[in-house]
């Protein structure tokens, strides 16, 4: 059967939703002396942090963290780091900004990964949340969109490294 996109969220909706996310983080942080170090969790946030970083009116430090846990749609539940940060995060303000929290392995993995480097605070902004497939407790900080047990590809996320620039986010049918 071929493959059929269908849209979830356009890419007004995806804007509109990082201009709210951005406005919250602003007030949230607004009051801290220190630049806020956004972690992108690569690959899959590649575009969404680009967006939410200019989407933030504060200062902002940014760093890339690559990770793999996914095979095909699969969670492995074995986190690797493909990349780790170049500088460090001691005393700093510290936001993970993630594609998607599915069952909250990674996110869960990546928390006590960078807890130990003693920052000052970590917080989480994940794009999407699928809290039907949670397996560990873990508060997301700032959600884009919640969404139901879907697989999803776009603004960044993939399928076995495809549709990643998709402009808007959607379902694949067929794969
Ligand atoms: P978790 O450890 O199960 O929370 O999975 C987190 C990672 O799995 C995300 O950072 C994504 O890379 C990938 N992932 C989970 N669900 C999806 C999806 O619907 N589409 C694309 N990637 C996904």
């Amino acid at each position: 059967m071929a493959e059929r996109l269908v849209q979830v969220f356009s890419k007004k909706q995806i804007a509109s939703r990082v201009r709210e996310l951005g406005a919250m983080i602003t007030a949230s942080y607004a009051e801290r002396p220190q630049p806020l170090v956004l972690v992108c969790v690569l690959k899959g946030s590649f575009i969404f942090a680009a967006d939410l970083a200019r989407a933030i009116k504060l200062s902002v430090r940014v760093e890339f963290l690559g990770v793999r846990s996914y095979e095909e749609t699969t969670s492995t539940g074995v986190v690797q780091i493909t990349q780790d940060l170049v500088q460090p995060i001691e005393d700093c303000d510290v936001l993970l900004v993630e594609d998607i929290v599915d069952t909250g392995l990674t996110m869960k993995h990546l928390l006590g990964h960078l807890g130990i480097r003693q920052p000052h605070s970590m917080r989480v902004c994940a794009l999407l949340h699928k809290p039907s497939r949670s397996k560990v407790e873990l508060t997301v900080d700032y959600v884009g969109f919640s969404i139901p047990d879907l697989f999803v590809v776009g603004y960044g996320l993939d399928i076995s490294e495809r549709y990643r620039n998709l402009p808007y986010l959607a379902v694949v049918e067929g794969a």
